[in-house]
């Protein structure tokens, strides 16, 4: 995670973004602590990199790279104001005992790489390219799943899918996401491989409220998602509401806040 010392909303690059808007750096602070500590209530191990000055949204740690089996699949960032986000996780990671690779191809981490189970569900259509898909999967020795999006607001994968279950091997694997965020043939795909999942509407995503950080049965999400809190409800999680509506202003939620290290 990244404290969000340098927070502010200068430039666009996707549709939350309004660089004209007022933002509060100070609120975004402290309810990115709010989410700290909801982590450490639930018993994650947590570790941060430092902020970089001139790197306004590097608090949206998910972007900076992907990790499975010890291994850093480096971020390589579709726009140049947020390239230098890269490097600097690049060397945490390495700095941390992580094997680190290389990115060829432009691909931003977790926002669009997603483990669920046995497979990866990989986005593009915004950020990451289809052949970073292709590189990942080469790396990881995993099945990647390819998923078309649609819908600018919802440009990163886990804007449009939470991981409830098997992001770290829990089973069954479990998604919640907004079918209508992709193309027909991804959303059959969906379907068909998670039959049981919490479909998520509208009013959920437009909160961010796709963007959640699951254990398995813990699901940290924005409190705005009141619907998706109760459908996660009646499915047995447990929703662990958190507000972190001053980093939506950047197009951010809790999800984004965190990149999961899988030793
Ligand atoms: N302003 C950032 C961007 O547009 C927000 C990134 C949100 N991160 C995420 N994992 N969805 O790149």
């Amino acid at each position: 995670m990244c404290r969000p010392t340098h927070f502010a909303v200068t430039y666009k690059i996707n549709p939350w973004m309004d660089p004209t808007a007022p933002y509060d750096t100070t609120l975004a602070i402290s309810q990115w602590e709010s989410l700290v500590s909801a982590y450490e209530k639930l018993g994650h191990q947590l570790e941060f990199i430092d902020p970089l000055p001139g790197l306004p949204d590097m608090v949206f740690a998910a972007n900076g790279g992907t990790v499975i089996d010890g291994k850093m699949y480096t971020a390589q960032f579709r726009h140049a104001e947020r390239a230098d986000e890269a490097p600097a996780y690049r060397d945490w990671a390495e700095r941390a005992g992580f094997e680190v690779h290389e990115a060829k191809q432009v691909n931003e981490g977790e926002g669009d790489i997603l483990v669920v189970g046995d497979v990866v569900l990989a986005g593009t259509g915004f950020r990451t390219s289809h052949a970073a898909h292709l590189e990942a999967q080469e790396l990881f020795g995993r099945p990647v799943i390819s998923l078309q999006l649609v819908d600018p607001r919802f440009y990163h994968l886990d804007t449009a899918i939470a991981v409830l279950s098997g992001s770290r091997g829990e089973t069954p694997a479990n998604i919640a996401y907004l079918p209508e965020a992709f193309s027909p043939g991804s959303q059959a795909v969906l379907r068909q491989l998670f039959p049981n999942a919490v479909i998520a509407n509208i009013a959920d995503a437009e909160v961010l409220g796709l963007n959640a950080v699951s254990d398995g049965h813990n699901v940290v999400l924005a409190v705005q998602a009141t619907n998706l809190i109760e459908q996660l409800t009646k499915a047995g999680y447990n929703p662990v509401p958190v507000d972190v509506s001053e980093l939506r202003l950047a197009g951010g939620g809790p999800k984004c806040c965190t990149l999961e290290l899988r030793s």
